[in-house]
């Protein structure tokens, strides 16, 4: 069976498996409510969106000034140049991940495919989360080394398999910062003793972390105190909190200087519009100027907590804006969305592939803009949902 035939089935059995995807179309009319086309509006609980600055006046007005200037950029930035905003851009996220350079990729993707696959040559060994995105999954199988899964989060493991699979080579142990679909947050101290010991890299992503983790939102490193090494090599998107798009690396001169050199997603492709640039360059200004939104998102994560506590759910205690609620079973994972869309509130079904089969979830997810009545009136609608479908008091999964 090939072609047509092939993805034919292929779609028939997602079908069966409940696991199809559509993809909902959506109009949002701010950072928190959507409408449909059939106009059904809607309270969207599960954005990336951390800090609600992508619809920020002062984020939208500098894109739309940088913008006069033409929209695409025309080229990659190595062939036809680019805009001075693209360095300035740099040299603000790398003082913001105080790090030495940084270098901006088109998406976060590209970012993880642009240093795993580029670093990661022949004899070198990579050491990679069992729940690590799929940017870096990929950028590991684009890479030359051999990759090592250790089981997540599992500090001990990762040591026995450092141990049997250390070459004389270069190697990374690759994790992200905050985990996308658990909210779980990396155990950084740990990974860089071992990382020390055994002379190896770590590459943190910290997609998620960004504006949500630390006092001021720097990420991971600043949650546990860690101040960047050239041993450390941050990966990072302005897609999530900064409310933008474009992925970067961050880490030292000689690293960034090579991947410019060699990293095929950033030399062979078209750089970002300068539009786009401004936006995040702005959006990074406020996050920095008003660490106030870090400290509100906190707040209302305690809330959701505190709501589904009452009723015997909890969330991990490290867990702030992803407040992942594990179903499991696909069928009524679905039955618990659909429920809820229909109250208007639209809060993502994860399935397979995202996640394995048998662990699908609801990613909630918080704002800081979300106001503090509406938000306590969706978790109790969505509590009692949960209690109402599964029959249990407690909204347990059996
Ligand atoms: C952990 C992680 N890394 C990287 C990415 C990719 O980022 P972007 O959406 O900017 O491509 C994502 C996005 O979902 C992510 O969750």
């Amino acid at each position: 069976m090939h072609g047509e035939t092939y993805w034919q089935s292929e779609i028939e059995k997602c079908h069966r498996m409940n696991l199809t995807r559509n993809i909902p179309m959506l109009k949002f009319l701010d950072g928190t409510h959507g409408v449909t086309e059939t106009g059904h509006r809607l309270f969207v609980a599960c954005t990336n969106d951390y800090l609600g600055l992508r619809f920020h006046p002062e984020v939208i007005e500098s894109a739309q000034k940088c913008g006069c200037g033409g929209f695409g950029s025309s080229g990659a930035r190595l062939t036809t140049g680019a805009h001075p905003l693209a360095n300035q851009l740099e040299k603000e996220l790398a003082d913001f991940k105080r790090s030495e350079a940084a270098l901006i990729f088109n998406t976060g993707y590209m970012a993880n495919i642009g240093l795993i696959s580029t670093v990661g040559c022949s004899g070198d060994v990579i050491f990679s989360d069992e729940k690590n995105h799929a940017s870096i999954i990929d950028g590991c199988k684009l890479s030359h080394a051999k990759v090592v899964i250790y089981p997540h989060r599992d500090v001990g493991r990762l040591r026995e398999l450092l141990n049997e699979h250390r070459s004389g080579q270069s190697c990374f142990i690759i994790t992200e910062g905050v985990f996308s679909m658990d909210g779980t947050v990396a155990p950084l101290p740990e990974l860089l003793q071992l990382a020390e010991s055994f002379d190896a890299h770590i590459v943190i992503d910290d997609a998620h972390a960004l504006g949500v983790l630390g006092e001021r939102g720097h990420g991971t490193l600043e949650y546990f105190n860690i101040l960047p090494n050239p041993r450390i090599i941050q990966v990072g998107t302005c897609s999530k909190a900064l409310g933008s798009l474009g992925g970067f690396v961050c880490g030292s001169k000689c690293l960034i200087q090579y991947l410019c050199q060699r990293s095929r997603p950033f030399i062979c492709s078209t750089m970002l519009p300068s539009s786009v640039l401004a936006a995040s360059s702005k959006s990074l200004q406020i996050l920095q100027s008003q660490p106030e939104r870090v400290h509100r998102l906190k707040q209302l994560s305690e809330m959701a907590k505190s709501i589904f506590s009452e009723c015997g759910m909890t969330f991990l205690p490290e867990a702030v804006a992803i407040l992942p609620i594990i179903v499991g079973d696909e069928t009524r994972t679905m039955k618990i969305f659909e429920n809820l869309y229909q109250q208007g509130i639209y809060l993502a079904a994860i399935r397979y592939p995202s996640v394995p089969l048998g662990h699908a979830r609801l990613r909630l997810s918080v704002c800081s803009e979300y106001g503090e009545d509406e938000w306590k009136d969706v978790l109790s609608r969505i509590v009692n949902t949960i209690k109402t479908i599964t029959g249990d008091s407690h909204g347990r999964f059996p």
